[in-house]
């Protein structure tokens, strides 16, 4: 269906040497990327700080929140550059009160960090409900929407699963959420570039989301999206002089934040990986969230059917329409046998990534039915 996808395959010197299919643990480098980082090493031995920061540095930053942006159908202002998902959701814990109100619901599918957020949480009172999937794989908005109450804080939630990639039903999580007087955040590092969303049109109050996976980015650079009316209401406890109006008058005299997103920035920025983050997302934004998310679905189908003609166990959803980026399968003879047969398809250039008894395999907008083939070929040698 989509056919001139090919053409990118040449942006990944990796891919003529390895078949990787692990974009949702660390997206491939592409010469554009590695372009970016040498402009910017470039102008780091040519500039002093104000013009290397200023000039270039800061608009770089700006570049990436306004890509980021358009990715999730925010307004700029709405989204901060954080380190990563982890303080940027503990800057967004400590804006609660946690008095009357302190509860969490949370799931034990969401990525361990979002827990570890919460779990210090109890310290200032928070007290945390946690969802069970019933099968590994799902989880039923219906489940989270039991347990929102009135003393409900937050819910915590990924739109994507990051095990088994399953796509959480939110409309009726934020529906009852904004009844009940809670506030919704979205861990979305397993959505934001492959799995359309409007988060205006979602209404949720907080999403977060990082460069390094599908968004092709490196390291080191993380967004937060604070819903428009809330910014002004936010008071993090977790601030530096990036997140204040006017940063080098160096008052120390008061605490002004913004009145943006940008109150949630911190210190100095790991602005190298800003260029990176830059040509990673510019790739998303040229080929479309929409013609992505149609390219994936086609491959993981097709990885569905090599998992059921090679007799194993399917740990993700069947239905491609609840189906994020990636398709997981259990290996037999438990984790430790699903270690070694990794590090055997390392070995023959197959790179995957493994949780517990199963792999992860992750296909991106530049992958093809070859490179399943392939790893299934190699795959099946090993099990
Ligand atoms: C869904 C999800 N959230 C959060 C993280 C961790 O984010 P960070 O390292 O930016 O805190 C990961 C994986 O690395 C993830 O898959």
């Amino acid at each position: 269906m989509v056919n001139d996808l090919g053409s990118y395959r040449d942006e990944f010197p990796i891919l003529a040497e390895r078949t990787y299919l692990i974009s949702a643990s660390l997206g491939p480098l592409s010469l554009r990327a590695r372009r970016a980082a040498t402009e910017h090493l470039d102008l780091w031995q040519r500039l002093g700080p104000e013009e290397l920061w200023l000039a270039h540095g800061l608009p770089k930053l700006e570049q990436c929140r306004d890509q980021f942006s358009q990715i999730i159908g925010a307004d700029p202002d709405e989204v901060a550059i954080v380190p990563s998902v982890s303080s940027g959701l503990s800057s967004i814990a400590s804006c609660l009160d946690l008095g009357d109100r302190n509860k969490v619901v949370i799931s034990d599918m969401d990525f361990p960090t979002n827990s570890y957020v919460w779990r210090a949480q109890q310290r200032r009172g928070a007290k945390l409900d946690f969802v069970s999937s019933p099968d590994g794989i799902r989880l039923d908005a219906g489940d989270l929407v039991d347990r929102i109450d009135g003393q409900t804080a937050m819910v915590n939630t990924n739109r994507v699963l990051f095990e088994s990639s399953w796509i959480m039903d939110l409309p009726p999580i934020v529906e009852a959420a904004h009844d009940a007087g809670a506030f919704v955040v979205v861990d979305d590092f397993h959505g934001s570039g492959i799995v359309p969303v409007d988060v205006h049109e979602l209404g949720i109050d907080f999403l977060l989301s990082g460069a390094l996976k599908w968004l092709m980015g490196g390291q080191g650079i993380a967004f937060l999206y604070c819903r428009r009316d809330l910014i002004e209401k936010m008071q993090p406890l977790v601030v530096g002089w990036f997140g204040t109006k006017k940063p080098f008058d160096f008052d120390r005299s008061a605490l002004d934040l913004r009145d943006d997103a940008r109150r949630f920035e911190t210190g100095t920025y790991t602005l190298p990986q800003a260029w990176t983050a830059a040509a990673g997302m510019e790739m998303i934004l040229e080929v479309g969230v929409d013609r992505i998310r149609a390219r994936n679905q086609e491959l993981t189908s097709f990885l569905v059917e090599k998992v059921d003609e090679a007799n194993l166990d399917l740990l993700s959803p069947r239905d491609g329409e609840r189906r994020g980026g990636l398709i997981r399968v259990r290996v037999p003879g438990g984790r430790s046998n699903a270690e070694r047969i990794l590090h055997e398809l390392f070995r023959h250039n197959v790179v995957l990534d493994q949780r517990g008894d199963a792999l992860r395999i992750s296909p991106h907008f530049f992958s093809t039915e070859e490179d399943i083939e392939r790893c299934f070929e190699e795959l099946q040698r090993f099990v």
